[in-house]
């Protein structure tokens, strides 16, 4: 079922157009995570969901209802701010039960789920603390808690974990994680963080400037980015975007780089579409590569790519190598040793795995 339906979603302000006619319909217990650079819009379309924002255009549905001119108590949602918003002269047992009680829940009642939330995220100890005498980390999961126990249909996130440190947000992410497999609840999570989208989602939409870019699973968004803009935003280091002249053989292509100094050098065998094949042959596209789709040639005859190393930057588990190619500065993932600072590196892409796309619109070829 499909609990949640942002149908041609339009705001202003003023004449300012925030979020222009975004669509995204999520099922019953999807992850969706809005991901999207500073000021695209995040914000703004999910204080529409919560009704905390009026909405200038399009409809907003919640398990079938339209909900446009309900009022946030009504809309059956929970939503978790980045800043928690917890009432600092209450404690931990208060905040979180402050819900139930305007809403006339019994006090037994009350108890049983208050325990159940602070069993759930581990707060039972802090029950009778005030909010500041708790960690960044330990108030996440109080303003987590106070979600919880409303069990409503739909829960909003706004960036819950940016006020944590790095370790702490790594923890709470996989906490998280586990909750919505433990309570299998609807979520809609706005983050800027392509790894929090990638590691959390069900359903990804990558925005910019208000619009929808790419909505799909986080694997697919990764694998098939639907433009260059999405293909640099998800991944780190960015998939390489290379300037290049394609060929076409039948059912499969040559994408021709420049290489400075070098002949130019061909990669082949790469999968296209007819229709592709007669609109791209003999014309200039942008091939993305992963940096993880190179590998050093086992034997230097494999090599598919022969490059000039400008630099070396060891991670530890694997290094990056960064060259010329194609006009672009372009970083391959390789095992630790594998390449030196203006030496010559023999590599092999994986082919299968590149993704093309139009040099004038930027939209990925199929
Ligand atoms: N009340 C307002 N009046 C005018 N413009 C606004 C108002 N609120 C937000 N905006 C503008 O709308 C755009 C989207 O803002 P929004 O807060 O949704 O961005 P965001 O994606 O959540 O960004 P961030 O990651 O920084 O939180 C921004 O350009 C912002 O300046
Ligand atoms: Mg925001």
């Amino acid at each position: 079922m499909s609990t949640l339906e942002i149908d041609r979603v339009r705001k202003s302000y003023s004449s300012l157009a925030v979020l222009k006619e975004v669509s995204i319909s999520i099922n019953t217990g999807d992850f969706l995570v809005l991901l999207g650079p500073s000021g695209c819009g995040k914000s703004t379309l999910l204080n529409m969901i919560a009704g905390l924002e009026t909405i200038t255009g399009g409809e907003i549905r919640i398990a079938g209802k339209v909900v446009n001119d309900l009022s946030p108590k009504d809309r059956d949602i929970a939503m978790v701010f980045q800043s928690y918003a917890l009432y600092p002269t209450m404690t931990v047992r208060q905040n979180i039960e402050f819900g139930m009680k305007i809403r006339g829940v019994s006090p037994g009642e009350r108890e049983a789920a208050v325990k159940a939330a602070a069993d759930m995220l581990q707060i039972t100890h802090l029950l009778d603390r005030k909010p500041s005498q708790l960690s960044g980390g330990q108030r996440q999961r109080v303003a987590m808690g106070r979600a919880i126990v409303r069990q409503p249909k739909l829960f909003l996130f706004d960036e819950p974990l940016s006020n944590l440190d790095a370790k702490l947000r790594v923890d709470m992410r996989t906490e998280i994680k586990r909750l919505h497999a433990r309570l299998g609840t609807t979520i809609v999570y706005v983050t800027h963080d392509q790894i929090e989208a990638m590691t959390l989602a069900t359903r990804v939409a990558v925005m910019k400037d208000g619009v929808v870019q790419h909505l799909d699973e986080p694997q697919a968004v990764y694998d098939r980015p639907a433009n260059v803009y999405v293909a640099r935003f998800v991944g780190s280091p960015a998939m390489n975007i290379v300037p290049a002249c394609l060929e076409v053989q039948g059912a499969t292509a040559t994408v021709v780089f420049d290489i400075a100094n070098r002949p130019s050098s061909r990669i082949s065998g790469i999968p296209v579409s007819e229709q592709a094949a007669r609109k791209y042959s003999g014309r200039k596209v942008l091939a993305g590569i992963r940096p993880e789709n190179f590998a050093v040639a086992a034997n230097g005859a494999d090599a598919n790519l022969v490059v000039d190393v400008d630099v070396v930057e060891p991670t530890g588990p694997d290094t990056l190598v960064v060259f010329q190619l194609g006009g672009a500065e372009v970083t391959a993932r390789l095992p630790p040793k594998q390449a030196l600072p203006g030496s010559e590196a023999r590599l092999v892409v994986d082919t299968s795995r590149i993704v093309l796309f139009d040099a004038d619109t930027e939209a990925r070829i199929d």
